[in-house]
């Protein structure tokens, strides 16, 4: 195939957090990624709230449909089938646009498919690199979740290698910006003062690295003792009347996070001897992860695959992206009475009901 009107075009649906993503793709290009965000909703909680994100949702996804379909210039006679979010994520959340896509997919008469959020992440890559070579170890880095896969079809066999035993990578980087005083989500802003700040200023821990939590856990991640020494230290500076140095905590603990990160992806690709990396989530937007994420990939000669920035946290295109694979896998739909999944497990790609 090669991008031409053979190809199937899906219009993907997004609704499991804060962004109410909507989507259009043929194959793997990219014709409409609209986006509405209620994130500025929920800045005073210091987090997403579930009931506040859903009705964002409600009200946000008819126009935000409209808009794709002007953006991609088509109708919706023209599309072939629906894709949807129908986990993991905040139930209420899920539910609008589980419930839209099916009513969508039945006025429209086209197939539905509810699909997984985290291999969405994976396979938005394809929009900007094209199909992904097979198999590939996938860092998923979210708000949600931290895990290795070894992915060996993306629509049909990944498998969990390891996970994170607390807190989410993404979760870790807003619960620090929040105790720096920075505000949510912390992730970019880390990120940016981490850029003045010295990497080596402190010696923060990395989780689950020592030979012995190697054992057990080799592809886990925990980030919850890091987050905890950052908050002693910052204690302890505040308790001797000291300003906070927020650039050399941020690029200190930013390096901690990306170092663990990166060592355990690129010990997935040696061991399972995998020579294509791909990194997706919304810290995957993170600019010292990406750049020491490259030369450690040179170095092991793989192959890295990171999606641009605004392709990495939270948007429709990445569903309507697994939703063009699924199809042109010749895979059957989902029921029309497809459930919203908050639970989904990472190796059901789509739901079946
Ligand atoms: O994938 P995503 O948009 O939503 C979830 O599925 O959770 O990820 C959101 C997370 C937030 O925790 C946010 O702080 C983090 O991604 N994030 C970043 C960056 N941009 C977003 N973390 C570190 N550096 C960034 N540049
Ligand atoms: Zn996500």
């Amino acid at each position: 195939m090669n991008g031409g009107e053979d190809e199937p075009l899906v219009l993907g649906i997004e609704t499991s957090c804060d962004e109410t993503g909507v989507g259009i793709v043929r194959g793997t290009t990219l014709l409409a990624d609209e986006v509405a965000s209620s994130v500025e909703e929920h800045a005073q909680f210091g987090g997403v709230v579930p009931e506040v994100a859903s009705r964002a949702h409600l009200t946000a996804l008819v126009p935000v449909v409209r808009r794709a379909l002007g953006r991609a210039g088509v109708s919706p006679g023209d599309i072939d089938a629906v894709a949807v979010t129908a986990g993991p994520g905040l139930a209420g959340a899920l539910l609008v646009g589980v419930a839209a896509a099916k009513a969508y997919a039945l006025a429209w008469d086209r197939p539905l498919f509810g699909v997984n959020h985290l291999a969405a992440h994976v396979a938005v890559d394809r929009l900007e690199h094209g199909r992904l070579p097979e198999p590939a170890i996938a860092l998923l880095v979210s708000g949600g979740h931290s895990s290795l896969l070894r992915v060996d079809d993306l629509t049909s066999d990944v498998v969990p290698l390891g996970a994170t035993i607390d807190d989410a990578a993404g979760e870790a980087f807003d619960k620090v910006a929040r105790l720096l005083g920075l505000p949510f989500p912390g992730g970019p802003h880390i990120d940016e003062r981490a850029r003045h700040g010295d990497p080596a200023a402190i010696a923060f821990p990395r989780g689950l690295s020592s030979p012995r939590d190697v054992e057990r856990h080799r592809y886990d991640f925990s980030f919850s003792g890091l987050k905890t020494a950052v908050a002693r230290w910052v204690e302890a500076c505040e308790r001797n009347g000291r300003a906070v140095p927020v650039d050399d905590v941020s690029a200190s603990f930013q390096e901690a996070v990306v170092d663990v990160l990166t060592r355990k992806a690129l010990a997935a690709c040696t061991s399972e001897g995998i020579g294509t990396l791909v990194i997706g989530g919304g810290v995957a937007a993170n600019s010292r992860l990406r750049t020491m994420a490259q030369r450690r990939c040179d170095d092991a000669g793989v192959a890295l695959r990171v999606p641009r920035p605004g392709l990495c946290t939270d948007n429709g295109a990445m569903v309507a992206a697994l939703g063009a694979a699924v199809v042109e896998a010749g895979l059957p739909p989902s029921p029309l009475d497809l459930p919203a999944d908050s639970g989904l497990a990472v190796d059901i790609v789509i739901v079946r009901g």
